[in-house]
C-alpha cells in the first residue's frame, strides 16, 4: 500500500480516497464506475445524457422527433434522467455494495436542476453524492441536501469556493462530503479558468490548494472534510508530499484520463488505441466550447479545423471607415462589407482556395469557410435540441425566449452531437476527444506495455502502490 494513503469515511463506509471523475457525454457509465467502486473506490456515474438500452440491452439512440427546439429540449431532459437512472441501477448492482457510487452533472447543461431532481428522486438509497461543475452551482447544496445525499463541489480556486460557501453551501454543511479542486490548465474536459489567468501560464496547484483550505478553515470546515485533487494525478508517488500534510488536510485524488484506458471503459477501441500514441503537447487547452468556457481535448483534425476555421477571420464595418477602405468581393452575396486592404486580400486567397463562403460571428468579423462546412453548421444549429443553458453556437438559452440574444458563432461547434459521436462509435479525427494534459503517460507508462488494458481493479490496485 503506498506510505500513508488511508481509507476515508464516506456515506457512512470506508473507501479509498480515490475517486473516477465523471465524464460525459456516455464516458464514465455503469461499467466503469460500477468497477471503480466494487474496486473499494468512489464511481461517478455521469448524469449528462447518459444512455438507456432497449429491452435487448442495445444503446437507444437519442433521436429528437419534435419540431422546435424548447420541445427537443423538453425530449433532451426526458432522456437525461431516464439514461441517468439506468446507468445508477446498473452501477450499484455492479459495486455490490462496495465503495460509493456518485453522480455528476454539469451545472451549465440544459435543465441541469430538472435533471438532478429527476435522477435523485429515482435513485433513493443508490447515490451517495453529486459532484457537480461548470459554472457556479449555488443551488446544488439544497438540491442534494433534499435528498439526503452528499455534494462534491467542483471547483478551480478558492475565490469560487468562498462564494458558494457564503451564499449557499453554509446552510447545508453536513452535507458537503468534499470540495473537488480541478486544475484549469492540467484536467480533462472543461476547465475553469478564470478571465484572470493565463492559459499559456499553468500554475502549482500546491498553493492553490493550500489557499483553497485556509478558505474552508475560516468557515468551519473540518480538516477531515477531503479536499480532492483533480488533474494531472497519474502516480500516487508523484504527491508524497500531499498525503497526511497537515498543511492540506484530508486529501483524496480524482482520475479521469487514466481511466479512460480500461477494460470496462465503454469509449471505442480506436479512441483507447489513439490514447497509446499520444505524445507530450498533443493535448490543446481552447476556448472554442459552446459553453464559453476553456476545455482541454486531444487536438485532433477536428480541433485544427476549428483553429484554422479561426485564423480564416476578418474584421467588418458596414460602412467605409477607419481602415476599413475595401469593399469585400469575395464570400458574401449583395450586402456590402468594407474590410481594411491586407484582409481583402486574404479573402480573396481562402476564395481561391475553396473557402467560398461567409459567416459572420458576433464581433463583427467574418469567417470563411467551404460551401459543405456552411451547409453543415446550418444544419448543426437548426437541430438544436437545447443541451445548455447558454450556447454560442446556436444562440440557444434555456430561459424565456430561448435565445442568447447574440448572433450565432460559426467558430464553435454542436458539442452535444459531437460528444454523442465520438461516444458511440464516431470517427475519433473528426470529433471532440476530451483528454487531460497528462494523457501523454500513456505511452511512457510500463503499466501499459505491450498493448496491456487493465480492468478497472487491476488499475486502482495499481494506483494504490503509488504506480
Ligand atoms: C473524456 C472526459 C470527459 C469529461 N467529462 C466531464 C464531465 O462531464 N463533467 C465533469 O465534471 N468533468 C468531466 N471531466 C473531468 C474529469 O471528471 C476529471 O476531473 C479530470 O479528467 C481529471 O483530470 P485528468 O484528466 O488529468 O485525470 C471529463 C474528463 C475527460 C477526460
Ligand atoms: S447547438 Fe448548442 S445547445 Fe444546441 S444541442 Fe448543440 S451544443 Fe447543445
Amino acid at each position: 500500500m503506498f506510505k500513508g494513503l488511508r481509507p476515508i469515511q464516506y456515506g457512512g463506509r470506508e473507501v479509498w480516497p480515490l475517486i473516477e471523475g465523471g465524464k460525459g457525454v456516455a464516458v464514465s457509465n455503469h461499467m466503469s464506475s460500477g468497477a471503480w467502486a466494487a474496486a473499494g473506490g468512489i464511481g461517478t456515474v455521469s448524469a449528462v445524457n447518459a444512455d438507456s438500452y432497449d429491452p435487448e440491452g442495445k444503446i437507444i439512440p437519442q433521436i429528437y422527433r419534435t419540431l422546435t427546439r424548447r420541445e427537443r429540449h423538453e425530449e433532451l431532459v426526458q432522456y437525461a434522467i431516464d439514461g441517468a437512472v439506468e446507468q445508477v441501477r446498473r452501477a450499484f448492482d455492479i459495486s455490490d455494495g462496495r465503495g460509493a457510487i456518485n453522480i455528476n452533472v454539469l451545472w451549465e447543461m440544459g435543465g441541469a436542476q430538472r435533471v438532478l431532481h429527476g435522477v435523485l428522486e429515482r435513485t433513493r438509497g443508490l447515490v451517495t453524492g453529486v459532484t457537480c461543475g461548470a459554472g457556479m452551482p449555488y443551488r446544488l447544496s439544497e438540491i442534494a441536501a433534499s435528498y439526503n445525499v452528499n455534494y462534491l463541489p467542483i471547483i478551480s480556486s478558492a475565490r469560487a469556493f468562498r462564494a458558494l460557501w457564503k451564499r449557499a453551501y453554509s446552510k447545508a454543511a453536513e452535507w458537503l462530503a468534499a470540495v473537488v479542486y480541478e486544475d484549469p490548465w492540467r484536467a480533462g474536459g472543461h476547465n475553469g479558468l478564470s478571465n484572470a489567468e493565463d492559459p499559456l501560464q499553468p500554475q502549482d496547484p500546491y498553493p492553490r490548494v493550500k489557499a483553497l483550505r485556509e478558505t474552508m478553515r475560516e468557515g468551519g470546515i473540518s480538516d477531515d472534510v477531503p479536499i480532492v485533487m483533480a488533474g494531472g494525478v497519474w502516480y500516487l508517488r508523484e504527491w508524497n508530499d500531499w498525503i497526511d500534510n497537515p498543511e492540506l488536510g484530508s486529501i483524496a485524488f480524482q482520475f479521469g484520463t487514466r481511466p479512460l484506458l480500461t477494460r470496462e471503459s465503454p469509449i471505442p477501441d480506436a479512441w483507447k488505441q489513439h490514447l497509446t500514441e499520444l505524445d507530450e503537447g498533443d493535448i490543446l487547452l481552447h476556448r472554442f466550447s459552446p459553453t464559453g468556457f476553456y476545455s482541454s481535448a486531444v487536438r485532433n483534425d477536428f480541433l485544427r479545423n476549428l483553429e484554422h476555421r479561426s485564423e480564416r477571420q476578418i474584421a467588418f464595418s458596414l460602412e467605409a471607415a477607419g481602415d476599413h477602405q475595401y469593399k469585400l468581393d469575395v464570400g458574401v452575396k449583395g450586402k456590402s462589407y468594407w474590410v481594411t486592404r491586407n484582409d481583402l486580400l486574404r479573402a480573396r486567397e481562402w476564395d481561391m482556395l475553396g473557402f467560398t463562403s461567409a459567416l459572420k460571428t458576433p464581433d463583427n468579423t467574418l469567417v470563411f469557410v467551404t460551401p459543405e462546412e456552411m451547409k453543415t453548421i446550418r444544419k448543426d444549429q437548426a437541430d438544436c435540441m437545447g443541451c445548455l443553458s447558454q450556447c454560442s453556437f446556436s444562440s440557444w438559452a434555456d430561459m424565456e425566449g430561448n435565445s442568447t440574444g447574440r448572433l450565432a458563432d460559426p467558430r464553435s461547434f454542436c458539442i452535444q452531437k459531437t460528444l454523442q459521436d465520438i461516444a458511440h462509435g464516431g470517427p475519433i479525427d473528426q470529433n471532440l476527444m476530451f483528454a487531460g494534459h497528462a494523457a501523454y503517460r500513456f505511452k511512457q507508462d510500463p503499466f501499459y506495455s505491450n498493448g496491456f488494458v487493465p480492468s478497472v481493479k487491476q488499475l486502482v490496485d495499481r494506483i494504490l502502490t503509488g504506480d
